[in-house]
C-alpha cells in the first residue's frame, strides 16, 4: 500500500508518496549502554542489535537444532582424551546457545566503545561462530559488569575493545535448522550468504556508523574460520547475488545487480574447516597409514572404512596436484613433497615454541599435554612419548613425518572413515557430519563427495547412484549442477583460484599442530593457494604449537598483526 505524506507549502498542503523507512538503515540512536571493564578499566559501550537483512527467513525455534551435532562425525573425541575446552575451543563454544526469536539467525550485536562512537576509521572485527558448520543464533557477548582482559592471550574481544574496534557477534544460519514450513534452512551457501549480508549492512551504513566498513576483519574458528576463509576468498563474487537477493541483503537491486561491495579487509582464521569437498580425500591420504582400531572412533575401522580409507586416500594426489600451486621457492606442490610442506610449517612451530623457552622433550623422553577440563577448567596433563622430534642445541635436527601424525592420532582419537561425508556410506548409520549442509532445502542430507555418493547404502534417500541411477561425475555434471555449487560457494579456493572474486589483502590463519579435525594437507593447501593468489598483500600462516581444536589462544600475536596490517593499510578513503 502506498504511503503518503503531508507538506505544507505556503498556504498550500500537498500530499506525496512517503519515503517506506529503509529496514536495513543504521539507526545510530538506538542503542543500549553497556558497562564492562578491560584490563580493570571501565570502558562504557554502545550496543546495537540488528536483523541485518531485509526478508530473513522463518526459523522455527520451537525445538531445538537437530541433524549431525556440532564437531562433525569426529564424535566424542577417544582414546587419550579431549585436549578439551579452552576458553574459545572449536565446537561447543560456538554453538549459541537458543534462539531468542525466530530471525536471530540473521541478527547480530554491533559494540560501540564510547571513545570511538565519533571515529569513521577504526577497524571493524566481525566475530562468526558456526561450530561443527552449524546454525549459530546470535550471540551478546558483552553484558554488564563483564570483565575483559586485553592483555591475556585468549581474550580476542578484549583486545578488539581495547584498541578501539568496534566488534559485531553475528547469526547466521547453517545446518541444522528448519523453517516455519517444515524445511532445511540451512544448506549451503545460507551461512556465507549470511555472513556477506552482515559485511554488506556495514558497508550499507558505512557513513553513518562508527567504524569503517572498509576495514571488517571477519575472524572465527573451525567453522567459523572455514566461514572466514569463505567469505574472505569470495569477495563481490556473482555466484552469491540470487541468494542475497532472496533475504534481501543491503545492496542487491530489483534486477538482482549488486550496488554494494561485500569484501573484507582481513581474516584472522583458526583451524578452518575449509574446502569439505576434498576434506575426506585429504583426511585419508594424512592419516590412513597410521589408522588401528585404537586410534580411530569407535566402530568406525572396520573392513568397509578400511576399503574406504584407501580408496580416499588414493583419490587426493589427482586433485592437490591439479591445482598447480607453487611453493615458496617456486616449485609445483604436489602429493609427492606436501609431507615435506607439512614438515617444515611444523618445524617452524617448533623453532616458535624454543625461541619463546618453551620446553621440548628429548626424543624418547615425554610431551606433557595439557588438558583442559569441562568449560575451559583444569583437565590434567597426559603424557605423550617423544618419537618423533629431535631437537640438539635449539636447532631442529629431524621431524618423522609418521610418527608425528602417529602422535597426532594418538593423543585424540581420529575421525572414522569417511570423516566429512559420513552418512549412508561404509556403514555409517544415523545423520551423521557435514552433508546436511548439502542438497536440496527438502532433504536431510546429500552425499557430496565421489566415493559417498558412489557408495551410498541407503535405497530412498535421493542420493547417491543407488537412487539417481548416475555416479557422481554424471551426477554433478547434469542433474546435480546446484550441489556441485553449493560446494563451490562454501570453499575458498575455487574463488582463490579465480579472478571473478575480491580476496581479501590480509590473511592471519593458525591450525594447532596437534589438531586433527581436518587434514594439515588442508591448511599448507589452503596457505599456498591464498600466497598464490596476487590480490593477497599478507598471509600470516603458523601451525600453532601444541595447540589442539582450538581458536584465540595467541591474541596478543593475532592483534598485534592486525594493527601492522591496518597500520600499513593506512586511513580508509
Ligand atoms: C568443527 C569441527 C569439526 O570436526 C568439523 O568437521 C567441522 C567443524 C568445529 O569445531 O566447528
Amino acid at each position: 500500500m502506498q504511503r503518503f505524506g503531508l507538506l505544507t507549502l505556503g498556504c498550500m498542503t500537498v500530499a506525496f508518496p512517503a519515503l517506506a523507512a529503509d529496514p536495513l538503515a543504521f539507526d545510530a540512536k538506538a542503542f543500549t549502554t553497556v558497562h564492562v571493564t578491560v584490563d580493570g578499566q571501565p570502558m562504557e559501550l554502545r550496543r546495537y542489535r540488528v536483523v541485518y537483512v531485509s526478508k530473513p527467513t522463518e526459523i522455527d525455534i520451537s525445538g531445538p537444532p537437530s541433524s549431525g551435532g556440532p564437531g562433525g562425525p569426529g564424535g566424542p573425541p577417544g582414546a587419550g582424551g579431549p585436549p578439551g575446552a579452552p576458553p574459545q575451543a572449536a565446537g561447543a563454544a560456538a554453538m549459541g546457545g537458543a534462539p531468542s526469536d525466530s530471525h536471530a539467525y540473521q541478527t547480530m550485536f554491533i559494540y560501540v566503545p564510547v571513545s570511538s562512537a565519533a571515529d569513521t576509521a577504526k577497524a571493524i572485527i566481525l566475530q562468526v561462530n558456526n561450530g561443527g558448520w552449524m546454525a549459530s543464533p546470535v550471540r551478546d557477548i558483552l553484558r554488564e559488569g563483564q570483565a575483559l582482559s586485553a592483555s591475556s592471550d585468549t581474550d580476542n574481544t578484549g583486545a578488539a575493545l581495547k584498541a578501539g574496534y568496534i566488534v559485531v557477534s553475528a547469526g547466521t544460519r547453517s545446518r541444522g535448522i528448519r523453517d516455519t514450513a517444515g524445511d532445511w534452512a540451512g544448506k549451503a551457501p545460507a551461512v556465507i550468504v549470511d555472513a556477506k549480508a552482515a559485511v554488506r549492512y556495514l558497508r550499507l551504513n558505512d557513513a553513518v556508523m562508527p567504524g569503517s566498513a572498509e576495514r571488517i576483519v571477519i575472524t572465527g574458528t573451525s567453522g567459523g574460520g572455514a566461514l572466514s576463509v569463505a567469505v574472505s576468498a569470495s569477495g563481490n563474487s556473482a555466484d552469491y547475488l540470487p541468494y542475497l537477493a532472496a533475504v534481501g541483503a543491503a545492496g542487491v537491486d530489483a534486477s538482482g545487480k549488486s550496488t554494494l561491495r561485500d569484501d573484507v579487509f582481513a581474516t584472522i582464521a583458526y583451524c578452518p574447516i575449509n574446502d569439505l569437498g576434498n576434506s575426506d580425500t585429504a583426511y585419508e591420504w594424512q592419516f590412513s597409514a597410521v589408522r588401528t582400531a585404537g586410534n580411530t572412533q569407535a566402530g568406525r575401522w572396520a573392513p568397509a572404512n578400511q576399503a574406504a580409507s584407501t580408496a580416499l586416500a588414493a583419490q587426493y594426489p589427482a586433485f592437490l596436484d591439479g591445482l598447480k600451486l607453487k611453493r615458496d621457492d617456486g616449485s609445483l606442490l604436489t602429493a609427492a613433497n606436501l609431507p615435506q610442506s607439512i614438515v617444515a610449517a611444523v618445524k617452524a612451530s617448533v623453532e616458535t615454541a624454543i625461541a619463546r623457552g618453551d620446553k621440548i622433550p628429548a626424543l624418547g623422553e615425554d610431551f606433557e599435554i595439557t588438558r583442559r577440563g569441562p568449560g575451559g577448567g583444569a583437565g590434567g596433563v597426559a603424557k605423550i612419548k617423544n618419537e618423533w622430534l629431535t631437537v640438539e642445541g635449539g636447532q631442529v635436527r629431524n621431524i618423522d613425518y609418521t610418527k608425528y601424525l602417529k602422535f597426532v592420532a594418538g593423543n585424540q582419537t581420529l575421525k572414522g572413515v569417511p570423516a566429512f561425508d559420513a552418512t549412508a556410506s561404509s556403514g555409517n548409520v544415523g545423520v551423521t557430519g557435514e552433508n546436511t549442509l548439502f542438497g536440496p532445502a527438502k532433504v536431510a542430507y546429500s552425499n557430496f563427495t565421489q566415493y559417498a555418493w558412489d557408495h551410498n547404502e541407503v535405497k530412498g534417500d535421493a542420493s547417491g547412484k543407488d537412487d539417481t541411477g548416475l555416479d557422481w561425475k554424471a551426477y554433478i555434471a547434469g542433474p546435480g549442477m546446484a550441489l556441485a555449487q553449493q560446494l563451490k560457494m562454501a570453499s575458498p579456493l575455487p574463488y582463490l583460484q579465480s579472478k571473478a572474486a575480491t580476496p581479501v589483502p590480509y590473511r592471519y590463519i593458525r591450525h594447532g599442530s596437534l589438531d586433527r579435525d581436518t587434514a594439515f594437507a588442508i591448511q599448507v593447501t589452503l596457505a599456498t593457494a591464498v600466497k598464490n593468489n596476487p590480490a593477497v598483500k599478507d598471509t600470516n600462516f603458523k601451525i600453532a604449537w601444541m595447540q589442539p581444536h582450538a581458536g584465540n589462544y595467541d591474541v596478543q600475536e593475532a592483534y598485534s598483526w592486525l594493527a601492522g596490517v591496518l597500520d600499513k593499510a593506512g586511513v580508509p578513503k
